[in-house]
């Protein structure tokens, strides 16, 4: 009987990381109502298990406890801070650029590794707010938002038994796919002692004989740490030191609050080791429109875009000139920015208020906070799971919770308000419930 996998389906929820199997799965523990090729699926994905598990993964969980506090309480309206989508759509001369090229007839075609105008609007944007100066023909290629992009650079590197290390908690994408590899993660904890900084200094030698990726995203997600220069010099060292490529996650960078947004490459020495992965979605409203750019080494760019091409044909031309224009125009970041740090100020303030440790963060719109230890009517949270279904199901307050490292609760800035007025008055509704709540920390 092979080893029981805990699958309910691989559906990739934007914070899930999948649960790697290693099934020893074979023909023989396929059941009568199985498909004839239940015993044909990849180990990578749960072997001859796929498909059959119980467990239910974080989000599917909220999801049911919302439905719960919405049919328990038809009339109480739900505060969600659980979303980790930008509100907004893109910016309207954005969606103009985009509606005069979707009817051009060069747009129609294959868009293979990317048109001209949107590598050199990419370079502009990198020289005029980091400057950070890239050959675009050479340095920058686009890539169907930068989810796919860590799904492909694995393949640049890992063989069987090679290491990324990536920090945790975090966006699993590049962790995932280099198991798929055969490769191996290993987890860089992002602790509040260390200032949600990965402890570089604690990593075993033959570790970092074996790592061939380092993956970093600075302004951090979750935690909304941002980190400085002298990390990212000191990461430059270490890579040419133990000889690993750097791969530092941008997606949030737009929505840096404390200074001015700070890309790796700026750092002296980063082309050498790395690349740097820009993503539209968040900084700019265009999460569906699926942009982004990887840039840094030639080399690195170049085998990046060599399995791409084997990977998928390009974004579709039109969206690609309508991200240059948006690329061109530093007030649209400036002012998706300004809306996200009125609304953490916010936020931070009224968390404050109820009893919860936290502060502005350097970036991002999560708010990454410790979770409640139970409430003063003498409930118990072992974990930010617990406390995230209480505040769901007994107050409609939705939160996100991460316990991979410490028991944390995340708050996400993207809920739908239209007005600051609105707003003001989700945080004055969110007080009174989490008074209500009486929750308090160990
Ligand atoms: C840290 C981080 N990196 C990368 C991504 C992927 O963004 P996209 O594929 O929309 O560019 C996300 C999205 O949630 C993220 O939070």
């Amino acid at each position: 009987m092979g080893k029981q996998f805990n699958f309910v389906g691989l559906r990739f929820d934007h914070f899930h990381q999948f649960r790697l199997p290693m099934s020893t799965a074979t023909k023989d523990n396929a059941s009568a109502t199985d498909p004839y090729f239940q015993s044909l699926f990849a180990d990578r994905i749960g072997g001859a298990d796929y498909g059959k598990g119980t467990e239910i993964y974080k989000f599917e969980k909220i999801k049911r406890a919302k439905r719960k506090a919405l049919a328990d309480h038809p009339d109480r309206k739900l505060l969600d801070f659980g979303i980790g989508e930008n509100d907004a759509m893109a910016d309207e001369s954005v969606r103009k650029v985009m509606g005069d090229e979707v009817n051009k007839v060069e747009n129609r075609g294959y868009a293979d590794n990317g048109v001209a105008e949107y590598k050199a609007a990419a370079a502009r944007f990198m020289q005029r707010n980091f400057g950070v100066k890239l050959d675009p023909a050479t340095q920058i290629n686009h890539c169907i938002g930068s989810k796919p992009a860590y799904a492909m650079l694995p393949a640049c590197f890992i063989n069987p038994g090679d290491i990324t290390m990536m920090t945790v908690p975090g966006y699993p994408v590049a962790g995932t796919h280099t198991r798929y590899y055969g490769g191996e993660v290993f987890k860089l904890p992002l602790l509040a002692e260390n200032g949600f900084l990965p402890d570089l200094d604690s990593i075993p030698d033959d570790v970092y004989r074996r790592t061939k990726l380092m993956v970093l995203n600075y302004p951090n997600s979750p935690t909304g740490t941002t980190c400085s220069p002298e990390f990212f010099e000191k990461v430059v060292a270490l890579a040419k030191e133990k000889e690993f490529v750097v791969v530092q996650d941008a997606a949030h960078i737009m929505l840096t609050f404390d200074g001015k947004p700070r890309s790796f490459l700026e750092t002296p020495g980063a082309m050498d080791v790395g690349v740097e992965v820009h993503s539209m979605s968040k900084g700019y409203d265009m999460i569906g429109w699926r942009m982004g750019f990887v840039c840094g080494h030639e080399r690195i760019v170049s085998a990046f875009s060599d399995v791409k091409d084997n990977s998928d044909s390009g974004q579709f031309i039109a969206t690609q000139k309508a991200a240059a224009a948006a690329l061109d125009d530093d007030s649209i970041p400036q002012r998706i920015n300004a809306k996200y740090r009125r609304r953490m100020e916010k936020l931070v303030a009224t968390l404050k208020e109820c009893g919860f440790e936290c502060e502005m963060p350097g970036g991002t719109y999560f708010l990454y906070t410790k979770s409640p230890s139970g409430t003063k009517s003498g409930e118990t949270f072992a974990a930010g799971e617990d406390a995230t279904r209480h505040l769901i199901e007994q107050f409609g307050i939705v939160t996100v919770p991460w316990d991979d490292a410490g028991s944390y609760l995340r708050f996400s800035v993207t809920y739908v308000a239209d007005t600051e007025a609105e707003e003001d008055a989700l945080m004055a509704e969110t007080k009174q419930r989490l008074g209500d709540a009486g929750l308090v920390w160990a």
